[in-house]
């Protein structure tokens, strides 16, 4: 025991622990120190003991959006509380609200089999609830801030419990308050989701499933399904995500691990004169983050997984670092690749998509 505060520490806290079962890229680091509190009252004890700690914390939910370059030094602390509520309101809606630690999947299960609406296009997300508002996940069509009512955090220094509506979570593609300004400063204790009941005659208000994203109809035609339930649309999703995408437990993984990069109109059409097939997608207005300047709108996204392949680094492997033979936006450790590997293999893609395009591309995991 090197520190005082140990001896208080009122949790069961481990040392030197293995952070490979803990993260979905599945690299053998250590932390220092590690703790799971398995409710909010935990959680809340814990952090009356911040002022003693005097290290780095972690906030760790499935770590399935994380890299790890080196062992952290410092205070694990992996969310695990548990819990749904939820209020039916007068309209035919509902208000559900999951504890941060709920498996984000299994939440998704639970709402869809209680015939409410909403989060079945983000079905077989890895992660928990909490992490889910941090990076705005979405998928086919659905972003999680369109469902969200608020999210209910404390901040680490003071203790304090805050809920941020919608628009104070500052929402944007792959992006939140959280990621930003808030970064490291907050744990996220529970997330409010507004959610559809499915009725007799149809799903409440003005609610319709989101089948618009090419590859959902593709899969409910080739199932003959003509007019899907919500039920469908989530299998329908699993379905398009098994196929494409590697699981976790099998191949370490941290889903996409690049963003989509917005390009300028001009390049875009530079680039089409060069590339006809190039696929492109208007920057959808409702994507904007509150505040962005205008010149945004002159922007469109470019699948960052085409560039990657277009270099030729589709199925690509180097020792156990690669790139997923289905999915080139996935970086895959196919047993014991190490963060550095992984690290030295994202600069090889960056700087070929950029000699060859001129479009630099952000990672959207977290590297730690
Ligand atoms: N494409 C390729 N090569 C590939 C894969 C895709 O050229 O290997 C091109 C195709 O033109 C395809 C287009 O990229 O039409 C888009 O591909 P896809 O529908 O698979 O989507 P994505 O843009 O690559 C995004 C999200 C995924 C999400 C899917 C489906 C990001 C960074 N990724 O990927 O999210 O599942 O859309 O909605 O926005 C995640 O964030 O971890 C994630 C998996």
């Amino acid at each position: 025991m090197d520190y005082f505060w140990l001896l208080l520490f009122p949790m069961h806290l481990d040392q030197k622990v293995s952070l490979k079962p803990f993260h979905t890229f599945g690299m053998e680091v250590q932390a220092r120190y590690f703790v799971e509190p398995h409710t909010r009252e935990e959680i809340l004890t814990l952090l009356n003991y911040r002022s003693m700690i005097r290290m780095p914390f972690l906030i760790l939910g499935c770590g399935s959006n994380i890299l790890f370059t080196k062992n952290f030094n410092g205070l694990v602390i992996r969310i695990n509380s548990k819990g749904i509520e939820y209020k039916e309101q007068d309209d035919g809606t509902v208000k559900v609200t999951a504890e941060a630690g709920e498996n984000w999947d299994e939440f998704v299960q639970y709402c869809v089999a209680q015939g409410w609406a909403g989060l079945e296009n983000l079905s077989l997300i890895p992660g928990t609830v909490g992490a889910a508002p941090v990076q705005d996940i979405g998928a086919y069509g659905v972003e999680v801030k369109d469902l969200v009512e608020s999210v209910h955090f404390v901040e680490i220094d003071t203790g304090i419990e805050r809920r941020f509506n919608r628009e104070q979570c500052c929402f944007g593609y792959r992006d939140s308050i959280f990621k930003n300004s808030l970064k490291g400063k907050v744990i996220i204790l529970d997330v409010t989701f507004h959610l559809h009941k499915a009725l007799p005659g149809g799903i409440s208000g003005t609610y319709s499933l989101k089948l618009d994203y090419g590859q959902i109809r593709e899969e409910l035609r080739l199932k003959n399904i003509g007019h899907p339930g919500m039920a469908e649309v989530r299998e329908a999703v699993c379905s398009i995500r098994r196929r494409k995408l590697p699981d976790p437990v099998e191949i370490g993984n941290a889903g996409s691990f690049f963003k989509n990069p917005l390009v300028q109109n001009e390049r875009k059409d530079h680039l089409l004169e060069l590339y006809p097939m190039m696929p492109w997608y208007p920057e959808q207005k409702d994507k904007q983050q509150p505040g962005e300047d205008t010149e945004n709108k002159g922007r469109v996204k470019v699948p960052a997984a085409w560039l990657i392949e277009q270099c030729g680094w589709k199925g690509y492997r180097d020792g156990d670092a690669g790139v997923h033979p289905h999915q080139s936006l996935v970086l895959v450790n196919y047993g014991n690749a190490t963060g550095m590997q992984i690290l030295d293999l994202m600069n090889r893609i960056i700087s070929s998509v950029y000699s060859r395009f001129g479009i630099t591309l952000e990672p959207e995991v977290n590297i730690l």
